[in-house]
């Protein structure tokens, strides 16, 4: 009988140079590069176990059996597991968030990491950091980024083996935060997933692409000099791009609801009065805003005020993806 077990956790991550669309689908390898931070706050454990006796994968997600369109990703990753391992053995996987899924939050960035490191973990497989950071990205392309530590780098690469994510300054480089305005807790209408297939029907996507590693190059100085007025600028400028291409796109995703403008603008007030903080959106409507830690206070406390705010989660800078 074959047997296995491990649990593993990961957290998400925020992009502060975003990744949207892939120049292949299925291995997701992506149009650019992107650079993001770990959010410590934030994780997913996942135990895997392979048992001979298990008809079938199943996958229970924060105590609900799930079925379907989210099973069918589990089991393309246990595929390549079990592929790698010469094993052809049913899992079950068991799957728990500390925060809520589907609002932009990168649920699926934690989930892919924690199911890559659990799945191999179990199967007896030994892979290292860029490995892991492969099989990942076979999931969620973001979950490449919750392999490694702290401030992270993901390479687009041209093929399966180059592209994978990398740390290039541990969580301890700088002591940033990130806030999270909360402003609807509710599933969004289009995931990534889909999301990724509609950028290149933007005509503003070229121009995005094309100035990518510009802007990798200036976030990633900012990172390494911790300075906060150049990183506000290139992050704001990439999310802005990001959601043009979305908005401009056929057919056109709107992420943002009002409340997520009332945020964009209160945090650009507040930065011109000397608060450092600024914001970052992925795909749904709740607004990261990202300040030096030491302002974690006030800047979470001013978002409970902006109307529309549902509650604010705060997270610092987190570490890699680990066993427990
Ligand atoms: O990894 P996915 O398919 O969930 O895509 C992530 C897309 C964004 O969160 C919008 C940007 C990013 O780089 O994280």
């Amino acid at each position: 009988m074959t047997t296995g077990t491990a649990t593993a956790q990961a957290h998400p991550n925020i992009a502060f140079i975003k990744y949207w669309g892939n120049k292949d689908q299925e291995l997701r390898i992506p149009v650019n590069g992107s650079l993001s931070m770990n959010l410590d706050g934030l994780f997913t454990q996942t135990t895997v176990t392979f048992n001979t006796f298990f008809p079938k994968d199943s996958l229970t997600l924060n105590n609900k059996p799930i079925t379907g369109a989210g099973l069918d990703r589990v089991t393309g990753i246990l595929d390549l597991v079990r592929q790698r391992a010469g094993m052809n053995t049913s899992a079950e996987v068991r799957s728990d968030n500390n925060f809520p899924t589907g609002t932009g939050i990168a649920s699926s960035a934690a989930a892919f990491a924690a199911l890559a490191l659990a799945a191999s973990t179990a199967a007896g497989l030994h892979l290292d950091e860029q490995q892991l950071s492969i099989l990942a990205r076979r999931g969620s392309g973001s979950a490449s980024r919750s392999i490694p530590g702290g401030f992270v780098e993901w390479q687009a690469g041209a093929d399966n083996d180059d592209s994978y994510a990398f740390s290039f300054a541990p969580a301890e480089h700088w002591n940033l935060a990130d806030c999270i305005a909360v402003i609807s807790s509710e599933h969004k209408p289009t995931i990534s997933s889909q999301g990724h297939t509609l950028a290149s029907t933007s005509p503003l996507q070229a121009a995005r692409i094309a100035d990518a590693p510009r802007r990798i190059d200036i976030c990633r100085q900012a990172i390494l000099n911790c300075d906060f007025e150049a990183l506000a600028a290139i992050v704001e400028l990439d999310s802005d791009m990001m959601h043009a291409v979305m908005m401009t796109s056929t057919p056109a995703l709107f992420y943002w609801r009002p409340a997520t403008l009332a945020v964009i603008q209160a945090v650009r007030d507040w930065r011109s009065e000397g608060l450092p903080v600024c914001y970052t959106i992925d795909a749904g409507p709740n607004v990261h805003v990202l300040c030096p830690q030491e302002y974690v206070e006030t800047t979470a406390n001013r978002l409970r005020t902006v109307d529309g705010v549902q509650e604010v989660l705060v997270s610092k800078t987190g570490g890699p993806a680990k066993l427990v």
